[in-house]
């Protein structure tokens, strides 16, 4: 692991930590709230590994105060959460449901008396049930849901949440929820699965317009990406990792930042009316990058249904989820996004890294996670490496402050800098924490 001091950073750099609230809430029918895609998903048997749902998660809802607690120890400037849409809207519609937004209120003004600004993200996967039975994002109505619920949400919240955030990762809420159906709602559509990246896109355009009304703060997207790393160079090869490319980094950003859908197999924009790409295209304040690692592609074999064959990158250290620890991925992302964008490129804040090990208590109940310390190291130092380079990166989150219900893993992936003990929610801080805070006070 690397021990060299970490050089210093710009002034007023943004130093947080992320969760979302399917994953550490629980309280899910607490307060009028309805229910979503994920508990739904949840309760169908073989979709989640472990069979647990986040009924009850970290408990958060009834924690939040010594979570809060928990950020201000760690010292950081800034907490990443989301809403949960079916605490504020029920059934996805109609008037906000003031118990289940009384919750936030109250979280925001803890987070603002213990010196935290609040960043709230809108939509982190949780779909409120009755709008999936409608049709979910397959369906283009949703995005006008969506832009309601925005409304909603910041008429209430608009004037402390200092960093709005519309949509967490679409595309992998397009391809793990849609495509594939390892996430919720479970549909396996492949390519067809297109229109929830059009119609989530045109609820970001249209919620960026609400909020916009509504206040003056900051207004972002996060976006997953994965480099490609060819595990060839035939042409072939090549044709494989540009369509990759094209689906997993491209597909969501190019629209955002005024170029319209890239070319690539599959993404023929059958469902895009006149006026949509204006209004996707609406000015961003902030990009959000998230980021766990690169992604190793060839060319497909022959009858293949996808363009591309995602093959297991060698070489690299691994989490306990397997993914390979990467962080040069992260310098080159940043990088690849100044030169791919340019000057309309906004700011960058890297809105999640982290990493899952079996972070165990030792007989003292302490966590010593040496791993999870040496890869947000080493990510932090790529970022900063960026910088240099010139790319404009103003802010970096880890996934997670907790250790929360990981999706379709369940209990099973531990990403916390703070180990929970979800027999008793205990909540005990990391090695990894007390670098965090360290680096955080430098
Ligand atoms: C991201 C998700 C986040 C968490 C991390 C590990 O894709 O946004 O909720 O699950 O992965």
């Amino acid at each position: 692991m690397t021990t060299a001091p970490l050089p210093p950073f710009p002034p007023g750099f943004r130093w947080g930590v992320s969760t979302s609230a399917y994953q550490i809430e629980g309280a899910t029918t607490a307060d009028g709230r309805g229910p979503s895609i994920w508990d739904t998903f949840a309760r169908d048997p073989g979709r989640i590994v472990d069979g647990s749902t986040g009924d009850e998660a970290c408990d958060h809802y009834h924690r939040y105060a010594e979570d809060v607690g928990l950020l201000a120890d760690l010292g950081v400037s800034a907490y990443r959460f989301s809403v949960a849409w079916p605490r504020v809207q029920p059934t996805g519609a109609g008037t906000a449901n003031p118990a289940g937004l009384d919750f936030y209120d109250r979280l925001v003004d803890a987070l603002l008396d213990a010196g935290v600004e609040p960043v709230a993200t809108l939509f982190h996967w949780d779909l409120p049930q009755p709008l999936e039975d409608a049709g979910g994002w397959l369906h283009r109505d949703t995005a006008a849901r969506f832009a309601t619920y925005a409304d909603l949400t910041a008429a209430r919240l608009g004037d402390r949440v200092k960093l709005w955030i519309t949509l967490n990762e679409p595309f992998v809420h397009m391809s793990l929820g849609h495509g594939t159906g390892t996430h919720a709602p479970g549909r396996a559509l492949l390519f067809d699965a297109f229109p929830v990246a059009h119609h989530q896109l045109l609820g970001h355009g249209l919620a960026v317009a609400a909020l916009r009304a509504r206040t003056t703060s900051p207004v972002a997207i996060a976006n997953n990406y994965s480099p490609v790393r060819l595990a060839g160079n035939s042409d072939a090869d090549r044709a494989a990792g540009a369509a990759y490319d094209a689906l997993h980094n491209r597909l969501f950003t190019d629209p955002l930042l005024g170029r319209g859908y890239p070319d690539g197999p599959g993404l023929d924009p059958g469902v895009v009316r006149d006026g949509d790409l204006d209004a996707i295209a609406a000015p961003i304040d902030v990009l959000g990058v998230n980021y766990y690692n690169p992604t190793g592609i060839r060319a497909p074999a022959q009858g293949s249904p996808l363009p591309f064959e995602i093959v297991p990158l060698a070489g690299y250290p691994r989490t306990a989820f397997d993914w390979p620890v990467a962080p040069d991925g992260l310098r080159d992302l940043l990088r690849w996004l100044r030169d791919t964008y340019g000057d309309a490129l906004p700011p960058i804040q890297v809105t999640e890294s982290g990493c899952a090990y079996d972070d165990v208590p030792d007989a003292d109940g302490r966590v010593h996670d040496a791993e999870r310390i040496a890869y947000l190291d080493g990510h932090v130092r790529a970022v900063r490496e960026a910088i240099d380079a010139g790319v404009p990166v103003t802010g970096y989150f880890v996934w997670s402050l907790l250790d929360n219900w990981e999706w379709a893993e369940g209990f099973t992936k531990r990403f916390g800098l703070v180990h929970v003990d979800y027999a008793t929610q205990r909540r005990t801080p990391k090695s990894s924490y007390a670098w965090f805070r360290d680096l955080v006070r430098r």
